[in-house]
């Protein structure tokens, strides 16, 4: 038992605790997240599947869509979708905030169906 108790305190006080790393944001990076708290972007858009649903999930857009496609809804917004009279700068700043969230991890959104009795459930559940 003793043995084992030092061998087991060995393994603990050796092994490494590292973590992935990612790259911390930059001043950028949190301006763009400000913008994204300030124009209340998480009532219609979900990260990782929590916020609102009228939009879609926006863990990966970048990745999946790339920035050019994330900015064009930035620009004018669409029918359902507003327009927030952003500028440049603060369009740069979101998809910088929607760039480093896409380096944080990997989010497949479910897809669902609709019921026609007004439920909707997830199909991979
Ligand atoms: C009133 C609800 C609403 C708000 C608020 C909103 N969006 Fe959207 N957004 C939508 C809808 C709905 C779509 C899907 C396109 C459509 O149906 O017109 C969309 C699409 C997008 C897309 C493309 C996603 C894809 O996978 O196709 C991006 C990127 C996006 N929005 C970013 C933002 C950002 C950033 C903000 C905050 C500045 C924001 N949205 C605020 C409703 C909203």
């Amino acid at each position: 038992m003793t043995a084992i108790f030092f061998v087991y305190s060995a393994y603990v006080w050796t092994a490494g605790t590292e973590a992935p790393q990612h790259a911390a944001p930059t001043e950028q990076v949190m301006r763009g997240q400000a913008l994204y708290q300030d124009n209340n972007c998480m009532a219609c858009h979900q990260f990782y599947g929590l916020g609102g649903y009228m939009g879609p999930d926006l863990t990966n857009v970048v990745s999946r869509m790339g920035p050019d496609y994330a900015r064009a809804f930035l620009i004018a917004g669409t029918e359902r979708m507003p327009d927030f009279g952003l500028n440049q700068q603060q369009m740069d700043d979101i998809i910088a905030f929607l760039e480093f969230v896409d380096t944080m991890g990997v989010y497949e959104s479910p897809e669902y169906e609709f019921k026609w009795y007004g439920t909707v459930v997830a199909k991979n559940d």
